[in-house]
């Protein structure tokens, strides 16, 4: 009962309060107060009693679009219960058995599991090497493309390697996908230095994905959006899973938080970066670890364990002893799960020094460890 005890795993981790979550890429640095007064004028409000309308509040949907820049002539908005939410009803409504994804591996797992649940095929192209950059090149795209593949799943920036494209890049993956759709997955994209979008450049058939989870702190919450063109976006209303609506909470703390975005985005950014800069320090200091993307665009860290001569899972049970929770690659990757763990960046000082004071120590523990858990 893998599923069960997979679920246990998570609860237990809710269960300790004073558990360090550096390893879901979530935000726990302090929430706006108009966030919060947002939420709580909805609970006194009552307003939670009716449905939200179908596609979003008319107000987030305008205001997701400005986030992005995207023409609300062009482009519509449908608000999902999260951006995976989206990412399951575009694989689900694209993709017929038979069809074929393309993804970057290491990437993120589940459109590729959605795909296949529905009879399609999910191709993985291996993009953990230097030489490209640690990230998927248009050559690769345009060598890997064949007639059943319908849809390429772009993570940009990637996670768990937080690269993310250059403009060039964008503007080649629009004509190398021909008429293939393309989910543009932007769930961190507050966090680069630099993003495009790609739907300008293939406005009929992108789908570009947005998620509050992160730059917001709104994980829990469950809110995102996905954004196509009118037309797409038609057909993507006809049987939305969220076809009543999402939540009435969550809708208004991420109203108040795009509308206060310019005041509490530079904290997170702050924070972000120092916490890079402090991991980098750390990961000098033990031989055989290294940051193989030296700057990432995400609010995470890859860190490649392997000259280190210890596992991933190791490492995070090392940590998970001592109330931390770091990411094993695994959960990204078959081909490159014995390379790398993730480290989360958007979380309060004391936490990022407390994984950073103890990595020596950790790697040490994880050289001594011989049975390991299971990571999930
Ligand atoms: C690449 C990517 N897409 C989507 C999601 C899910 O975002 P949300 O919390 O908005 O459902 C995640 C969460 O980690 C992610 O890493």
């Amino acid at each position: 009962m893998e599923h069960e005890a997979r679920n246990r795993h998570f609860e237990a981790l809710t269960q300790q309060p004073d558990l360090l979550w550096l390893g879901q890429n979530t935000n726990h640095l302090p929430a706006h107060p108009a966030v919060l007064a947002a939420m709580h004028a909805a609970v006194d409000d009552f307003s939670f009693n009716a449905y939200a309308p179908p596609l979003g509040m008319e107000r987030l949907r305008a205001l997701i679009l400005e986030d992005l820049g995207l023409d609300p002539a062009v482009f519509g908005v449908i608000v999902t219960d999260g951006a995976v939410a989206g990412l399951s009803h575009a694989v689900r409504t694209l993709l017929r058995p038979g069809d074929e994804l393309l993804a970057a591996e290491p990437g993120w797992k589940w459109p590729l599991a959605f795909a296949r649940s529905l009879g399609a095929t999910a191709r993985e192209l291996p993009v953990y090497e230097a030489a490209q950059g640690y990230r998927l090149s248009p050559a690769q795209l345009r060598a890997a493309m064949r007639p059943e593949t319908k849809l390429v799943y772009l993570v940009d920036p990637n996670n768990p390697m937080g690269t993310r494209f250059e403009p060039e890049e964008i503007e080649a993956f629009a004509e190398i996908t021909g008429d293939a759709f393309v989910i543009h997955d932007c769930t961190y994209r507050h966090f680069a230095q630099g993003h495009t979008l790609l739907a300008p450049f293939a406005p009929e058939r992108t789908i570009t994905t947005y998620s509050f989870s992160k730059w917001l702190g709104l994980a829990g919450l469950r809110v995102g959006a996905m954004l196509a063109s009118h037309a797409m976006i038609a057909r993507f209303a006809e049987a939305a899973p969220n076809a009543l609506g999402s939540s009435v909470l969550a809708q208004r703390a991420a109203i108040a938080g795009l509308e206060h975005k310019h005041e509490f985005l530079p904290m997170v950014i702050a924070a972000d970066r120092a916490a890079k800069a402090m991991i980098a320090e750390a990961v000098a200091g033990v031989p055989g670890l290294a940051l193989p993307v030296p700057v990432s665009h995400g609010n995470f860290v890859a860190m490649d364990v392997f000259e280190a001569g210890i596992t991933p899972e190791k490492l995070v049970a090392a940590y998970a002893e001592a109330g931390i929770m770091i990411r094993q690659g695994g959960y990204h990757t078959k081909r490159y799960a014995e390379r790398f763990v993730k480290i989360s960046t958007t979380v309060p000082r004391p936490w990022m020094e407390r994984f950073c004071a103890t990595l020596p120590a950790m790697v040490e523990r994880a050289r001594a460890m011989n049975d390991v858990p299971v990571s999930y």
